[in-house]
């Protein structure tokens, strides 16, 4: 049985005290919703220690949005993987299509950040997806398997039995527009195939989350696919109604 995760990627949103205060809210709700499901949220670095706080014996998991691909040093502005695990985050967000796209981050980069958070006992929640000329291009298999096999084809066994897959297509985030259950169960399964073609049976038990404009009014469609394991949430991850909601129409009460 695979994992069923839901995670809320807060980006740059919320000030410490609103952070503080919905994951009290989404604590508060958690009981109306499936134990099968793993919740993580993942605030902006400011406030991960008072939300780690927060959610203290909840069972709801704290992660990152990124993470430094040094281990430590003169890198101003950075905050490194060993920071993270010291605050109480067990996830980290990698290559989230904001960080490719405005940051520039690279396979490369991300290789090493992986190495970074993996040394310091964080799963990566490491995310895929083509953008809306390379999907209309019919380019998305190509582009999604090039993300895989760059950055996560370099993990040992025991890294890949870790590793939580995000196939976020670019057109689908924050834009309304979701993709369809079809849509992302066959690429969702093309993900399997490809993790397969390196791990062989451990992708079986790989937990692929889609992204995307996910909200309780789709939730119950997409995780209904085979290969759709949960969701990596945006905007709904805001409001902690909409947050448990995609778990309770997903997973069930
Ligand atoms: P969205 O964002 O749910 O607001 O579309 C998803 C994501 O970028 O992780």
């Amino acid at each position: 049985m695979r994992k069923r995760i839901v995670a809320g990627n807060w980006k740059m949103n919320t000030l410490p005290g609103e952070g503080v205060a919905l994951a009290r809210e989404i604590v508060g709700g958690k009981g109306t919703v499936c134990d099968c499901v793993s919740f993580i949220v993942c605030p902006p670095f400011t406030h991960l220690s008072e939300v780690a706080h927060a959610l203290k014996g909840s069972g709801i998991a704290l992660g990152a949005q990124n993470c430094a691909a040094e281990e430590q040093g003169a890198y101003t502005g950075e905050v490194s993987a060993a920071m993270l695990a010291a605050l109480g985050c067990e996830y980290v967000i990698l290559g989230h299509s904001e960080r490719r796209q405005y940051y520039g981050e690279t396979s490369a980069t991300l290789r090493a950040k992986m190495e970074r958070a993996y040394a310091h006992g964080l799963t990566p929640i490491y995310c895929v997806g083509e953008n809306l000329a390379e999907r209309e291009a019919g380019k998305h298999f190509d582009v999604v398997k090039r993300q895989i096999e760059e950055v996560v084809y370099g993990l040992t066994d025991e890294q890949f039995a870790k590793l939580v897959i995000a196939y976020e297509p670019v057109w689908a985030i924050g834009t309304g527009k979701t993709a369809t259950a079809d849509q992302a169960q066959e690429i969702h399964a093309c993900i399997r195939k490809v993790l397969a073609a390196k791990f062989g049976a451990a992708a079986d038990g790989t937990a692929i989350l889609y992204g995307g404009s996910c909200k309780p009014g789709n939730a119950a469609e997409l995780f209904a696919k085979e290969d759709v394991d949960g969701g990596l949430i945006g905007g709904a991850a805001l409001k902690a109604e909409d947050f448990l909601a995609i778990g309770r129409n997903g997973f069930g009460k």
